[in-house]
This record gives C-alpha cells, sequence and structure tokens, in this order.
C-alpha cells in the first residue's frame, strides 16, 4: 500500500467501527498508540509528554473551573458567546479554546466558533469524568512532581513501609485517607471519579455473574457487603443486576463516615435495599456469615501486611463453605504490564507504599489471610479483575 493509501485507511478509522466488538475497539486503540511511538522522532515525543499533554491538561482545568465545557453546546458560538455565558473575559477564551479545538477536546467550526464534540458533552456534566481532571489537580498535581526530590533524597530505595509511604514526605499530612476526609471537595471529586470509571470500565458483574452468588443463597443472610464502597457503584450494578429475581435482597455498603455522608447525598440515590454503614475495616466486620464480602480497589491502597489484616476481618466474620471474598481489582501479568496498570503500580507506590499484584502475588496475599484463593474472573480489555476466594 502506498503511504497516501495508509494515510486515508487510516483516518477513517474510528470507534463506531467497534461498536459491537469492544475487544477489537481494544487491540485498534493499542495498536494506534503503538503507530503513533512508532512514528514519533524523539523530540516529538518529548513535546507531547513535556508540555503539549501536561499544558492541555491546565487548559482543561481551567477550562472546566470557568465553565467553557457546560456553557458549549451543539451550534457554534464565538468566544465572546462563551465568555458571556461564563461571566469571563472573552480574549482569554479564545486563546484557551484554541488549544481545546487543537487538542480535539471541542470542536472548531469557523473563525472564533466553537461547539461540543462528543469529549466536551462528557466534561459538562458534573457527576462525569470532568471529575477526573480535578482530582488530578486536587492531589497528583501536588505531590508527583515532588517525587523526583524525594527519591533523590530516599537514595532510590522501593517504598514499602506503610507507616511512612512517600505521601507523608510529599504532602506533610497524616495519611492520604486522613486528608482527603478533612477536604470535602477533594473527597468528593475522588469519589466520583471512581464511580464514573465504572461507565468506562463496566461493571464488575460482567465479570462475576451475580448468579454464582444468587445459586445456594439463604435470604436470611446479606447477599453482599462492599467493604470500603465508597459511593456503592459496585453495588448499585449488583441491585440492577438481581432487580427482577431478588430486588429485597440484602445488600450493604460501608465505607468511612465522610465518604457515607457523601453517599447519602448523591445526586443518583442507590435503589432502596441497599444499606448504607459506617465501618473502619481494620475492626470486626459486624456484618456476619454474608454470601459475599466484596472490596473494590481496597487492597491495592495497602502493602501485603496490611492488606492481610483487612481480609482476616472478611475470613473471620464469613461462614466456611458459604461465604465468598471478592477482590475487584487490577492484575499484573508477568510480562506486557498495559501502561494503565504500571502506572497505577506507581501511583500506588507514592501514595501508600502499596503496590498492584500479579496473580501469583495475589494467591499469596488471599492464602496468607487464611481463605481459599478459587479463580481469577477477567474479561477482554477490561481494566480489573474479579479475583474469587471462598472462607474456610
Ligand atoms: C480507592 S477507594 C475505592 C472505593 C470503592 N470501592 C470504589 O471502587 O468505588 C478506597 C475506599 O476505601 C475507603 N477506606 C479507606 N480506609 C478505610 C477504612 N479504614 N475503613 C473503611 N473504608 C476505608 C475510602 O474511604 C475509599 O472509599
Amino acid at each position: 500500500m502506498d503511504t497516501a493509501s495508509v494515510i486515508s485507511s487510516l483516518s477513517s478509522v474510528k470507534r463506531q467501527n467497534f461498536a459491537n466488538d469492544e475487544s477489537a475497539r481494544v487491540h485498534a486503540l493499542g495498536e494506534a498508540r503503538a503507530l503513533m511511538l512508532r512514528l514519533q522522532r524523539p523530540w516529538e515525543r518529548v513535546y507531547d509528554m513535556m508540555w503539549l499533554d501536561p499544558i492541555t491538561s491546565v487548559t482543561a482545568k481551567i477550562s472546566a473551573d470557568m465553565g467553557i465545557f457546560s456553557a458549549l453546546s451543539a451550534q457554534p458560538q464565538t468566544s465572546h458567546d462563551l465568555a458571556s455565558k461564563t461571566g469571563t473575559d472573552g480574549a482569554l477564551v479564545t486563546r484557551f479554546c484554541r488549544l481545546l479545538a487543537a487538542r480535539q477536546i471541542i470542536k472548531e467550526d469557523d473563525v472564533d466558533k466553537f461547539s461540543h464534540l462528543e469529549f466536551s458533552e462528557a466534561l459538562a456534566d458534573p457527576n462525569g469524568v470532568v471529575n477526573g481532571i480535578h482530582h488530578h489537580y486536587d492531589l497528583p498535581a501536588l505531590y508527583a512532581p515532588k517525587a523526583p526530590a524525594y527519591f533523590r533524597e530516599t537514595k532510590y530505595v522501593n517504598p514499602t513501609d506503610a507507616e511512612h509511604p512517600p505521601w507523608q514526605t510529599l504532602m506533610g499530612s497524616q495519611s492520604f485517607w486522613n486528608y482527603i476526609k478533612d477536604r470535602p471537595s477533594v473527597l468528593s471529586h475522588f469519589q466520583k471519579t471512581l464511580a464514573s470509571l465504572t461507565g468506562e470500565t463496566g461493571a464488575w458483574t460482567e465479570m462475576y455473574s451475580p448468579s454464582h452468588l444468587l445459586e445456594g443463597y439463604d435470604p436470611a443472610t446479606a447477599l453482599c457487603v462492599d467493604v470500603g464502597g465508597g459511593l456503592g457503584r459496585d453495588m448499585r450494578h449488583l441491585a440492577e443486576a438481581i432487580r427482577d429475581s431478588h430486588s429485597n435482597a440484602k445488600i450493604i455498603v460501608q465505607d468511612q463516615a465522610s465518604v457515607i455522608d457523601v453517599s447519602m447525598h448523591q445526586a443518583n440515590p442507590l435503589p432502596s435495599n441497599i444499606e448504607l454503614a459506617v465501618h473502619d475495616f481494620f475492626r470486626e466486620q459486624p456484618v456476619k456469615g454474608a454470601r459475599a464480602y466484596l472490596m473494590h480497589s481496597i487492597c491495592h491502597d495497602w502493602p501485603d501486611s496490611t492488606a492481610r489484616e483487612i481480609l482476616v476481618q472478611l475470613a473471620k466474620a464469613g461462614k466456611a463453605g458459604y461465604s465468598k471474598v471478592l477482590l475487584v481489582d487490577g492484575v499484573v501479568p508477568e510480562k506486557g504490564a498495559s501502561p494503565r496498570t504500571a502506572q497505577m503500580d506507581i501511583n500506588m507506590m507514592l501514595l501508600f507504599a502499596a503496590n498492584e499484584r500479579t496473580e501469583k502475588q495475589w494467591r499469596a496475599l488471599v492464602e496468607g489471610a487464611g481463605l481459599k484463593f478459587e479463580r481469577i474472573w477477567s474479561i477482554e480489555g477490561a481494566i480489573h479483575v474479579v479475583v474469587e476466594a471462598s472462607v474456610l
């Protein structure tokens, strides 16, 4: 194929081509990323990494704060229109919109005329993906730039002490969880980021069918306890999946008081069979003999010794031969980790001196807590898997 035909066939590829084949979409995306990296010269790559992406990110944050995404519509508007809608300066709006358009975040219809693209429309939803931008500026943007100095000073030793994770030096605060607890908007952005991520990553119930829990379920017990369940995104999926057959099954979301408070006041309330409860997962689990205890993105926040303590509480509360422990989290392949998984591993190191785990490490963790490792459930392209264990 000549180069003109290659370019023309590449420019015709879009997400809609893969509407019914998620796995092919994920593969195509991987290939597209690899293609870009093969085409770029080293300077083009440094430019993108060190200037283009960070300054686009700053521009997106400022634009979200100014209300530009909410002011845009399907109809083209001038930067003056957008400035008067948002009560801001037209000249400033022009400059930010220029970069947003150049990065295909918004559409440039004509000279100084802008409208929504699918992405900017998504960014206009205050409960949606825009929280990922706010979360970045609440947290990683503050601590990550200080990490090079931290590692220089600590002589490049792998952090493993959960009592003194890099976070403490980077942010001078007692713990990540105490820091966000005392800052309602940081907490809200963080929880909404996690909740809206589900839209992208899919529901855990797609990997692990609730029928595994319903088979042999004793309705006198709780069907599922979501330990450290945040805003209850996972139990919302469970309740929806079993609505027709088990709408009264008892489902519980536990978390710290500050999170339960946000959860109680969320715009989209949880179904009525979901109970909210304050519980510290290092203490005795009050719900005994549930059919399942689920923890999503919990174990990766803690190094093995601490994660084991949390799991031991579930092993003690569960009923032997009946209760399951389901861990929804990442799994690092022995080779060829995805950029997201590898990035998450570094982030967990900075925040908690914790890490993402390989299948072998998951097995060791689960067995070390006295549980039986059953298997890992996954679907292609999903970011998380479900590690299934049972109470012995
Ligand atoms: C990464 S978030 C995951 C939230 C939720 N499982 C999800 O995936 O959306 C970790 C959660 O653990 C909670 N958490 C942290 N320490 C806790 C503790 N000691 N007891 C109970 N929950 C805790 C946090 O409040 C937060 O909601």
